[in-house]
């Protein structure tokens, strides 16, 4: 199977319920059976600020008690590597963004960027907003919206802004 092109996995709520027994045992599995990108990041967000490190014994705790295999050896070392976290609301999403171009600079090249949201449905509205100070409000191409039930999809309706770069896909929001 062709694994996917090199991403920076943005996990909105990534501090709570969901995150810790699904979201985060889940891409650790994805990770071990070879079903994520070769080079890869996560950056975790919340409103509540969290260090990596924090984040990572976060997600290290959440896979010892809820996943399939233990977070220990080479798998674990990699996957801990791809953790980052920053804090984002509405008024203040600069640690999220400062996150994020720290993680794809550290893949180099132009990775493409995954939101994953696990928040309260009642933030999604809000959360997809702040996609505008990423610059990716609206985009099509090199962003994807991604939550359990597909609700961010309706939210808003597909349109190419000025920010957006056109590479011929068809990843909607
Ligand atoms: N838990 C499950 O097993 C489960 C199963 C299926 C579906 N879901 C769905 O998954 C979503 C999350 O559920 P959960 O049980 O994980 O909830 P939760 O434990 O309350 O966690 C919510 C997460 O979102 C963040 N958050 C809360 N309010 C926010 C806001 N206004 N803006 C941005 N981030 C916010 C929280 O951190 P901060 O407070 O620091 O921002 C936390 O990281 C819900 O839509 C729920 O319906 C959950």
């Amino acid at each position: 199977m062709k694994r996917p092109d090199e991403h920076v996995i943005i996990l909105f709520g990534a501090t709570g319920d969901l995150a810790k027994r699904k979201l985060i045992p889940g891409l650790f599995h994805l990770a071990r059976a070879g079903l994520l990108p070769d080079r890869y990041r996560i950056v975790g967000s919340a409103r509540s600020a969290l260090s990596d490190e924090a984040f990572r014994k976060h997600a290290h705790d959440a896979i010892a008690t809820f996943g399939l295999a233990e977070p220990s050896g080479q798998a674990w070392q990699s996957f801990e590597a791809s953790l980052s976290f920053g804090a984002a609301d509405p008024t203040d999403p600069e640690p999220l963004l400062a996150a994020v171009r720290a993680a794809e600079k550290s893949l180099g090249g132009r990775p493409r960027r995954l939101f994953h949201l696990a928040p309260p449905p009642a933030a999604f509205g809000p959360t997809i907003d702040m996609h505008r100070h990423l610059g990716l409000r609206g985009c099509r191409v090199r962003g994807r919206v991604a939550d359990e039930a597909g609700k961010g999809r309706s939210r808003y309706p597909r349109r190419r802004p000025s920010t957006c770069e056109n590479s011929g896909r068809d990843d909607r929001i």
